[in-house]
Protein backbone atom coordinates (compact mmCIF):
# COMPACT_ATOMS: atom_id res chain seq x y z
CA UNK A 1 0.00 0.00 0.00
CA UNK A 2 2.60 2.55 1.02
CA UNK A 3 4.19 3.09 -2.24
CA UNK A 4 1.33 4.10 -4.51
CA UNK A 5 1.67 7.73 -4.47
CA UNK A 6 5.10 7.33 -6.46
CA UNK A 7 5.21 9.76 -9.52
CA UNK A 8 6.63 9.40 -12.95
CA UNK A 9 10.52 9.90 -11.41
CA UNK A 10 10.24 7.12 -8.66
CA UNK A 11 9.72 9.69 -5.98
CA UNK A 12 7.63 8.00 -3.08
CA UNK A 13 4.97 10.43 -1.43
CA UNK A 14 4.28 10.08 1.88
CA UNK A 15 3.88 13.82 3.16
CA UNK A 16 0.97 16.33 2.97
CA UNK A 17 1.22 19.74 3.53
CA UNK A 18 -2.24 21.62 4.68
CA UNK A 19 -2.76 24.70 4.39
CA UNK A 20 -5.55 25.56 6.55
CA UNK A 21 -5.97 29.47 6.27
CA UNK A 22 -4.45 32.19 3.65
CA UNK A 23 -4.92 34.86 6.94
CA UNK A 24 -1.51 35.95 9.37
CA UNK A 25 -1.36 37.94 12.49
CA UNK A 26 2.00 39.12 10.77
CA UNK A 27 3.32 40.65 7.38
CA UNK A 28 6.73 39.99 6.90
CA UNK A 29 8.53 41.41 4.44
CA UNK A 30 9.44 38.68 1.94
CA UNK A 31 5.99 37.24 2.07
CA UNK A 32 2.98 39.40 2.31
CA UNK A 33 2.40 43.19 0.61
CA UNK A 34 2.30 46.28 3.30
CA UNK A 35 -0.50 46.98 2.17
CA UNK A 36 -2.23 43.09 3.06
CA UNK A 37 -3.67 41.23 0.71
CA UNK A 38 -7.32 40.19 -0.04
CA UNK A 39 -7.94 37.02 1.84
CA UNK A 40 -10.42 34.28 1.16
CA UNK A 41 -13.74 34.20 2.58
CA UNK A 42 -14.19 31.89 5.70
CA UNK A 43 -16.43 29.64 3.27
CA UNK A 44 -13.90 28.99 0.51
CA UNK A 45 -11.78 27.66 2.50
CA UNK A 46 -11.82 23.42 3.21
CA UNK A 47 -14.01 22.50 6.48
CA UNK A 48 -12.63 20.17 8.92
CA UNK A 49 -14.25 17.47 7.64
CA UNK A 50 -13.49 17.83 3.79
CA UNK A 51 -10.20 18.04 5.25
CA UNK A 52 -10.43 15.00 7.14
CA UNK A 53 -11.37 13.20 4.20
CA UNK A 54 -9.02 14.20 1.96
CA UNK A 55 -6.68 13.65 4.92
CA UNK A 56 -8.65 9.88 5.24
CA UNK A 57 -7.97 8.64 1.29
CA UNK A 58 -4.27 10.18 1.38
CA UNK A 59 -3.52 7.88 4.05
CA UNK A 60 -5.05 4.95 2.65
CA UNK A 61 -2.62 5.72 -0.47
CA UNK A 62 0.64 6.00 1.62
CA UNK A 63 0.61 9.10 3.17
CA UNK A 64 2.12 9.09 6.69
CA UNK A 65 2.89 12.59 7.89
CA UNK A 66 1.50 15.89 8.12
CA UNK A 67 2.06 19.23 8.08
CA UNK A 68 -0.07 22.00 8.92
CA UNK A 69 0.77 25.48 7.80
CA UNK A 70 -0.54 28.31 6.58
CA UNK A 71 -0.73 31.91 6.57
CA UNK A 72 -0.30 31.28 10.09
CA UNK A 73 -2.32 28.20 11.24
CA UNK A 74 -3.07 29.59 14.78
CA UNK A 75 -5.39 31.90 14.08
CA UNK A 76 -7.76 29.01 12.19
CA UNK A 77 -10.31 28.53 14.78
CA UNK A 78 -9.67 25.06 17.00
CA UNK A 79 -6.93 24.23 14.87
CA UNK A 80 -6.03 21.36 17.59
CA UNK A 81 -9.75 19.86 17.22
CA UNK A 82 -8.80 19.66 13.32
CA UNK A 83 -5.42 17.77 14.98
CA UNK A 84 -6.79 15.61 17.22
CA UNK A 85 -9.00 14.25 14.25
CA UNK A 86 -6.45 13.64 12.25
CA UNK A 87 -4.02 12.62 14.25
CA UNK A 88 -6.63 9.65 14.54
CA UNK A 89 -7.15 8.87 10.98
CA UNK A 90 -5.27 5.35 10.59
CA UNK A 91 -1.87 5.33 9.23
CA UNK A 92 -1.07 8.45 9.98
CA UNK A 93 1.87 8.94 12.28
CA UNK A 94 3.54 12.34 12.40
CA UNK A 95 1.44 15.80 12.78
CA UNK A 96 3.55 18.36 12.59
CA UNK A 97 2.92 22.53 12.17
CA UNK A 98 5.00 25.78 11.39
CA UNK A 99 4.07 28.73 12.79
CA UNK A 100 5.40 31.93 13.23
CA UNK A 101 5.40 31.13 17.16
CA UNK A 102 3.08 34.37 18.17
CA UNK A 103 0.06 32.25 19.62
CA UNK A 104 1.70 29.13 20.15
CA UNK A 105 2.61 29.25 24.13
CA UNK A 106 -1.22 29.90 24.81
CA UNK A 107 -1.80 26.47 23.22
CA UNK A 108 1.03 24.71 23.87
CA UNK A 109 -1.05 21.94 26.13
CA UNK A 110 -4.03 21.60 23.77
CA UNK A 111 -2.51 21.50 20.84
CA UNK A 112 0.57 18.15 22.00
CA UNK A 113 -2.48 16.59 23.98
CA UNK A 114 -4.11 17.00 20.27
CA UNK A 115 -1.32 14.80 18.98
CA UNK A 116 1.12 17.57 17.42
CA UNK A 117 4.33 15.55 17.73
CA UNK A 118 6.73 18.57 16.07
CA UNK A 119 6.73 21.67 15.27
CA UNK A 120 8.79 24.70 12.80
CA UNK A 121 9.17 28.25 13.90
CA UNK A 122 9.91 30.75 11.77
CA UNK A 123 12.14 33.28 13.14
CA UNK A 124 14.06 35.70 11.27
CA UNK A 125 16.12 37.72 13.32
CA UNK A 126 17.18 37.17 16.98
CA UNK A 127 16.95 41.68 18.02
CA UNK A 128 13.77 42.40 18.59
CA UNK A 129 13.97 45.73 16.62
CA UNK A 130 14.65 43.97 13.33
CA UNK A 131 12.21 41.57 14.13
CA UNK A 132 9.60 44.11 14.62
CA UNK A 133 10.40 45.22 11.39
CA UNK A 134 10.46 42.23 9.57
CA UNK A 135 7.74 40.65 10.54
CA UNK A 136 5.77 44.58 10.39
CA UNK A 137 4.95 44.50 13.90
CA UNK A 138 5.43 41.24 15.86
CA UNK A 139 6.94 40.99 19.35
CA UNK A 140 10.05 38.89 19.76
CA UNK A 141 8.99 37.85 23.36
CA UNK A 142 6.52 35.88 22.45
CA UNK A 143 7.73 33.75 19.82
CA UNK A 144 10.79 33.01 22.43
CA UNK A 145 7.81 32.15 24.90
CA UNK A 146 6.58 29.44 22.75
CA UNK A 147 9.96 28.31 21.91
CA UNK A 148 10.40 27.90 25.89
CA UNK A 149 6.69 26.38 25.81
CA UNK A 150 7.12 24.01 22.90
CA UNK A 151 10.22 22.24 24.99
CA UNK A 152 8.00 22.03 28.31
CA UNK A 153 5.72 20.27 26.31
CA UNK A 154 7.91 18.00 25.13
CA UNK A 155 8.29 18.84 21.34
CA UNK A 156 12.13 18.70 20.89
CA UNK A 157 14.03 19.54 18.96
CA UNK A 158 12.75 22.88 17.96
CA UNK A 159 13.60 24.01 14.42
CA UNK A 160 13.72 27.61 13.69
CA UNK A 161 13.26 28.82 10.11
CA UNK A 162 15.66 32.21 8.98
CA UNK A 163 14.87 33.46 5.51
CA UNK A 164 18.33 34.77 4.76
CA UNK A 165 17.67 38.02 3.14
CA UNK A 166 20.93 40.40 2.00
CA UNK A 167 20.86 43.89 3.90
CA UNK A 168 18.37 42.83 6.26
CA UNK A 169 19.34 39.88 8.35
CA UNK A 170 22.21 38.16 6.39
CA UNK A 171 24.61 40.04 9.79
CA UNK A 172 23.16 37.68 11.96
CA UNK A 173 24.36 34.46 10.57
CA UNK A 174 26.88 34.13 13.56
CA UNK A 175 24.37 34.89 15.78
CA UNK A 176 22.21 32.11 14.50
CA UNK A 177 25.38 29.85 15.15
CA UNK A 178 26.16 31.20 18.46
CA UNK A 179 23.12 30.33 19.53
CA UNK A 180 23.05 26.46 18.04
CA UNK A 181 26.13 26.18 20.16
CA UNK A 182 24.66 26.94 23.53
CA UNK A 183 21.09 25.88 22.79
CA UNK A 184 19.18 22.58 21.71
CA UNK A 185 17.85 23.77 18.60
CA UNK A 186 17.89 23.47 15.00
CA UNK A 187 18.20 26.41 13.04
CA UNK A 188 17.74 25.92 9.55
CA UNK A 189 18.83 28.80 7.19
CA UNK A 190 16.39 29.03 4.21
CA UNK A 191 17.34 30.44 0.97
CA UNK A 192 14.97 33.27 -0.24
CA UNK A 193 12.54 31.53 -3.18
CA UNK A 194 10.81 33.77 -5.82
CA UNK A 195 7.32 32.33 -4.92
CA UNK A 196 4.86 35.48 -5.65
CA UNK A 197 7.71 37.85 -5.63
CA UNK A 198 8.48 40.90 -7.58
CA UNK A 199 11.50 39.32 -9.44
CA UNK A 200 14.15 42.39 -8.39
CA UNK A 201 13.01 42.86 -4.89
CA UNK A 202 14.03 38.99 -4.30
CA UNK A 203 16.98 38.74 -6.65
CA UNK A 204 18.63 41.96 -4.54
CA UNK A 205 18.24 40.25 -1.20
CA UNK A 206 18.96 36.47 -2.56
CA UNK A 207 21.65 35.32 -0.55
CA UNK A 208 23.54 31.66 -1.66
CA UNK A 209 24.08 29.35 1.57
CA UNK A 210 27.61 28.70 1.23
CA UNK A 211 27.61 32.44 3.04
CA UNK A 212 27.15 30.31 6.07
CA UNK A 213 29.47 27.54 5.95
CA UNK A 214 32.17 30.53 4.66
CA UNK A 215 30.83 32.24 7.92
CA UNK A 216 31.93 28.85 9.65
CA UNK A 217 35.21 28.84 8.41
CA UNK A 218 36.20 32.42 9.19
CA UNK A 219 35.09 31.73 12.64
CA UNK A 220 37.25 28.97 12.91
CA UNK A 221 34.08 27.01 13.84
CA UNK A 222 34.27 22.83 12.45
CA UNK A 223 30.60 22.15 11.68
CA UNK A 224 30.20 18.54 10.31
CA UNK A 225 27.22 17.02 8.70
CA UNK A 226 24.69 15.63 10.91
CA UNK A 227 22.32 13.03 10.80
CA UNK A 228 21.45 12.23 7.00
CA UNK A 229 21.83 14.06 4.19
CA UNK A 230 18.31 15.29 3.42
CA UNK A 231 16.29 13.12 6.24
CA UNK A 232 12.89 13.78 5.34
CA UNK A 233 13.10 16.94 4.87
CA UNK A 234 14.95 19.85 2.31
CA UNK A 235 17.47 20.86 5.32
CA UNK A 236 21.17 19.62 5.01
CA UNK A 237 21.86 19.32 8.62
CA UNK A 238 25.43 20.39 9.99
CA UNK A 239 26.76 20.64 13.82
CA UNK A 240 29.66 22.76 14.84
CA UNK A 241 32.19 20.62 17.14
CA UNK A 242 31.19 20.38 20.97
CA UNK A 243 27.48 22.27 20.02
CA UNK A 244 24.50 21.44 22.07
CA UNK A 245 22.76 21.99 19.18
CA UNK A 246 22.40 21.58 15.09
CA UNK A 247 22.03 23.98 11.72
CA UNK A 248 20.54 23.06 8.72
CA UNK A 249 20.91 24.48 5.24
CA UNK A 250 17.68 25.09 3.20
CA UNK A 251 18.91 25.82 -0.38
CA UNK A 252 16.40 25.26 -3.16
CA UNK A 253 17.70 28.01 -5.33
CA UNK A 254 21.87 27.29 -5.41
CA UNK A 255 21.33 23.27 -5.01
CA UNK A 256 17.50 22.15 -5.57
CA UNK A 257 16.48 18.82 -3.42
CA UNK A 258 13.75 17.73 -5.96
CA UNK A 259 15.03 14.42 -6.98
CA UNK A 260 14.37 13.19 -3.00
CA UNK A 261 10.90 15.32 -2.92
CA UNK A 262 8.34 13.25 -0.94
CA UNK A 263 5.48 15.53 -0.68
CA UNK A 264 2.12 17.39 -1.65
CA UNK A 265 0.58 20.60 -0.64
CA UNK A 266 -3.34 21.07 0.22
CA UNK A 267 -4.05 24.83 -0.71
CA UNK A 268 -6.83 26.28 2.00
CA UNK A 269 -9.21 26.87 -0.68
CA UNK A 270 -9.05 23.50 -1.64
CA UNK A 271 -6.21 22.68 -4.51
CA UNK A 272 -3.56 20.13 -4.87
CA UNK A 273 -0.75 21.53 -5.49
CA UNK A 274 2.05 18.61 -7.00
CA UNK A 275 4.92 21.40 -6.22
CA UNK A 276 5.24 24.20 -4.48
CA UNK A 277 6.83 25.98 -7.70
CA UNK A 278 5.03 25.82 -10.30
CA UNK A 279 0.97 26.75 -11.07
CA UNK A 280 -0.55 23.43 -11.59
CA UNK A 281 -3.15 22.86 -8.92
CA UNK A 282 -5.95 20.30 -8.92
CA UNK A 283 -9.77 21.76 -7.14
CA UNK A 284 -10.75 18.53 -4.37
CA UNK A 285 -13.89 20.33 -4.10
CA UNK A 286 -16.07 18.41 -6.64
CA UNK A 287 -14.76 15.33 -5.46
CA UNK A 288 -15.45 15.24 -2.30
CA UNK A 289 -17.74 12.27 -0.66
CA UNK A 290 -16.14 10.27 -3.93
CA UNK A 291 -12.72 8.36 -2.29
CA UNK A 292 -12.26 6.76 -5.85
CA UNK A 293 -12.70 10.21 -7.63
CA UNK A 294 -10.45 11.77 -5.13
CA UNK A 295 -7.60 9.43 -4.82
CA UNK A 296 -7.77 9.41 -8.75
CA UNK A 297 -7.25 13.04 -8.72
CA UNK A 298 -4.18 12.73 -6.12
CA UNK A 299 -2.77 10.49 -8.75
CA UNK A 300 -3.21 12.67 -11.74
CA UNK A 301 -1.51 15.85 -9.46
CA UNK A 302 1.39 13.31 -9.65
CA UNK A 303 1.38 12.06 -12.92
CA UNK A 304 1.83 15.86 -13.87
CA UNK A 305 4.56 16.67 -11.24
CA UNK A 306 7.93 17.96 -12.90
CA UNK A 307 11.67 16.69 -11.87
CA UNK A 308 12.47 20.15 -10.66
CA UNK A 309 11.19 23.45 -10.23
CA UNK A 310 13.74 26.04 -12.19
CA UNK A 311 14.12 28.63 -9.64
CA UNK A 312 17.60 28.94 -10.31
CA UNK A 313 16.58 29.99 -13.89
CA UNK A 314 14.55 32.57 -12.91
CA UNK A 315 17.75 33.73 -10.76
CA UNK A 316 19.67 33.48 -14.48
CA UNK A 317 16.72 35.69 -16.61
CA UNK A 318 16.90 32.02 -18.46
CA UNK A 319 13.22 30.95 -19.90
CA UNK A 320 11.59 28.46 -17.79
CA UNK A 321 9.75 25.31 -19.34
CA UNK A 322 6.40 26.34 -17.56
CA UNK A 323 4.23 28.63 -15.85
CA UNK A 324 5.42 29.80 -11.90
CA UNK A 325 2.85 30.06 -9.61
CA UNK A 326 1.05 33.10 -9.10
CA UNK A 327 0.44 32.58 -5.51
CA UNK A 328 1.95 34.19 -2.53
CA UNK A 329 3.78 31.65 0.04
CA UNK A 330 1.05 32.67 2.75
CA UNK A 331 -1.20 31.14 0.35
CA UNK A 332 0.32 27.98 -0.05
CA UNK A 333 2.55 27.70 3.38
CA UNK A 334 5.57 27.31 1.94
P1 LIG B 1 10.17 18.94 7.90
O1 LIG B 1 11.21 18.43 7.00
O2 LIG B 1 8.97 18.09 7.98
O3 LIG B 1 10.67 19.35 9.25
O4 LIG B 1 9.60 20.26 7.28
P2 LIG B 1 10.15 21.39 6.33
O5 LIG B 1 11.48 21.86 6.69
O6 LIG B 1 9.93 20.97 4.94
O7 LIG B 1 9.03 22.49 6.70
P3 LIG B 1 8.98 24.05 6.91
O8 LIG B 1 7.52 24.39 6.82
O9 LIG B 1 9.67 24.44 8.16
O10 LIG B 1 9.72 24.65 5.68
C1 LIG B 1 11.04 25.14 5.74
C2 LIG B 1 11.40 25.78 4.42
O11 LIG B 1 11.52 24.78 3.44
C3 LIG B 1 10.34 26.79 3.93
O12 LIG B 1 10.98 27.88 3.35
C4 LIG B 1 9.62 25.98 2.87
O13 LIG B 1 9.06 26.80 1.89
C5 LIG B 1 10.75 25.14 2.32
N1 LIG B 1 10.27 23.92 1.69
C6 LIG B 1 9.54 22.94 2.27
N2 LIG B 1 9.27 21.98 1.37
C7 LIG B 1 9.82 22.38 0.21
C8 LIG B 1 9.87 21.85 -1.11
O14 LIG B 1 9.33 20.79 -1.39
N3 LIG B 1 10.53 22.56 -2.05
C9 LIG B 1 11.12 23.74 -1.77
N4 LIG B 1 11.74 24.37 -2.76
N5 LIG B 1 11.09 24.29 -0.56
C10 LIG B 1 10.46 23.62 0.40
N1 LIG C 1 11.48 31.94 0.57
C1 LIG C 1 11.86 31.04 1.52
N2 LIG C 1 11.14 30.77 2.63
C2 LIG C 1 9.99 31.43 2.79
N3 LIG C 1 9.07 31.38 3.76
C3 LIG C 1 8.07 32.25 3.46
N4 LIG C 1 8.34 32.87 2.29
C4 LIG C 1 9.53 32.38 1.87
C5 LIG C 1 10.33 32.63 0.71
N5 LIG C 1 9.97 33.48 -0.24
C6 LIG C 1 9.20 30.52 4.93
C7 LIG C 1 8.66 31.13 6.20
C8 LIG C 1 8.22 29.93 7.01
C9 LIG C 1 8.13 28.81 6.00
C10 LIG C 1 6.80 28.16 5.93
O1 LIG C 1 8.41 29.36 4.73
O2 LIG C 1 9.66 31.84 6.86
O3 LIG C 1 9.16 29.59 7.99
FE1 LIG D 1 2.80 35.21 8.19
FE2 LIG D 1 4.53 33.24 7.78
FE3 LIG D 1 4.04 34.91 5.82
FE4 LIG D 1 5.34 35.79 7.99
S1 LIG D 1 6.06 34.19 6.51
S2 LIG D 1 3.63 36.83 6.97
S3 LIG D 1 4.48 34.64 9.58
S4 LIG D 1 2.59 33.50 6.67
Amino acid sequence: MSAILTDRFGRVHDYLRISVTDRCNLRCVYCMPEEGMEFEPEDHLLSFDEIEEVVRVMAGLGVRKLRITGGEPLVRKNIEVLIARLSAIPGIEDIALTTNGIFFAAKAEKLRAAGLTRMNISLDSLRADRFSFITRGGDIQRVLDSIDAAYRVGLDPIKLNVVLMKGINDDEIDDFLQMTIERKVQVRFIEYMPIGHDDAGWKSKYVPLSTVLDRCSERGWEASPFGEVYGNGPSQNYKIDGATGTFGLIHPVSDHFCQTCNRLRLTADGNIKPCLYWSDEFNVRKHIGDDRALADLFLRALDIKPESHEMAKALMNEQQSHMPTLRRMSQIGG
